[in-house]
């Protein structure tokens, strides 16, 4: 299974999403604050993906602590865990998983022990997302059809992930499954991770996959060439509004328009129950220089605005269903996710 991260001989081993598909590049880092970099700048990116990042980064942040005084020692890694947090605030994976090992550490009394506990848990997330993951692509893929032509946006494969995808783990367990199932996956601006990263991805499953401009999937639903949209979330909303990359919600409403379902896969550590709807969902608001140049080379006229929102919020009215591993639900999801809770 390719991975996005490896923890080895105390150092977190990344592969740098950057750089992909041209070279494989494997970062070795050794500080937290090389993690929280490699967050803010997409080398790691994906919203189950940037948590576990987070995770092993606050055991980089607690390895280099010195005190043996417990209450020092915390307070010094909150400071840790402030900046972890600080770096992309979309994704609630990300604040869910520092949260995680944050209780760890505050409940565990034995100083000396408390940097072993907090590896032992970033561990123990990433082996809880990648079950999760494979049990949401089960789900999933029931709802596949045979011979279905699926459209994704974005990346939502290992690289994403603990390690076996989401969106594309339900087109992945169909495809084991024998099922017949052709991709049409967007380019994804301004980052193109559908370009760049689920043709990647996809071609080296043997999953048969074609790029379209975003701008083209509206034409294709249209005309009858999707049979469902699947897509991933960087935070779901107690009553299903979803956060997503930006032009999700184009598709959710395209999707319906044209008679198309529309999923949201899910895994439990995207679902944020605190939030009552979308419109409370933080949406990052990303650098100008990834609208306005591509590699360094400059595409619009000097001294012309750009707003480059990274995320949208699809209004749970038009997802057909949400995927999780603890099941697939449909509306109303306000009661159907908080039956979930104890599942
Ligand atoms: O800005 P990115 O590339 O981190 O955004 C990623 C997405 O929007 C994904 O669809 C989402 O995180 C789900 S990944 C399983």
């Amino acid at each position: 299974m390719l991975r996005p991260m490896e923890w080895k001989s105390g150092k977190l081993r990344l592969l740098d999403q950057t750089r992909l598909p041209e070279a494989e590049v494997y970062l070795e880092l050794e500080d937290y604050r090389e993690v929280a970099s490699a967050i803010r700048e997409m080398r790691v990116r994906g919203a189950p993906a940037i948590g576990l990042a987070a995770a092993y980064g606050l055991v980089l942040g607690a390895q280099k602590l010195q005190t043996p005084n417990r209450q020092e020692f915390l307070s010094e890694l909150a400071q840790v865990k402030e900046e972890l947090s600080a770096t992309r605030p979309t994704a609630v994976n990300l604040f869910w998983a520092l949260e995680r090992l944050w209780q760890v550490a505050e409940g565990e009394p034995d100083p000396s022990s408390l940097k072993a506990r907090l590896l032992e848990e970033a561990r123990c997330l990433e082996v809880e997302e990648v079950a999760a993951e494979q049990r949401l692509g089960e789900y999933g893929a029931q709802l596949i059809p045979d011979g279905a032509t699926v459209l994704t946006h974005c990346h939502t494969g290992s690289l994403a992930t603990g390690g076996y995808g989401t969106a594309l783990g339900i087109i992945r367990v169909a495809h084991e499954r024998g099922k017949r199932v052709k991709v049409i996956a967007d380019e994804t601006r301004p980052r193109l991770q559908g370009a760049r990263l689920t043709a990647w991805e996809l071609k080296r499953l043997g999953i048969p996959v074609m790029v379209i401009v975003d701008g083209a999937a509206g034409s294709f639903l249209s005309r009858g060439l999707i049979d469902c949209v699947v897509v991933g979330a960087d935070r779901v909303a107690a009553n299903g509004d979803t956060a997503n990359k930006i032009g999700t919600y184009s598709l959710a409403v395209l999707a319906m328009e044209n008679g198309v379902p529309f999923y949201v896969a899910a895994p439990w550590s995207s679902i944020d129950l605190s939030l009552p709807s979308g419109s409370e969902i933080p949406v990052e608001e990303r650098p100008e220089d990834e609208i306005t140049h591509i590699r360094g080379q400059r595409l619009l006229p000097q001294g012309v605005g750009v707003a480059n929102p990274a995320f949208d919020i699809t209004p749970h009215q038009y997802i057909t269903a949400i995927i999780t591993e603890r099941g697939v639900v449909r509306e109303p999801y306000v009661t159907k996710l908080k039956e979930l809770i104890s599942g």
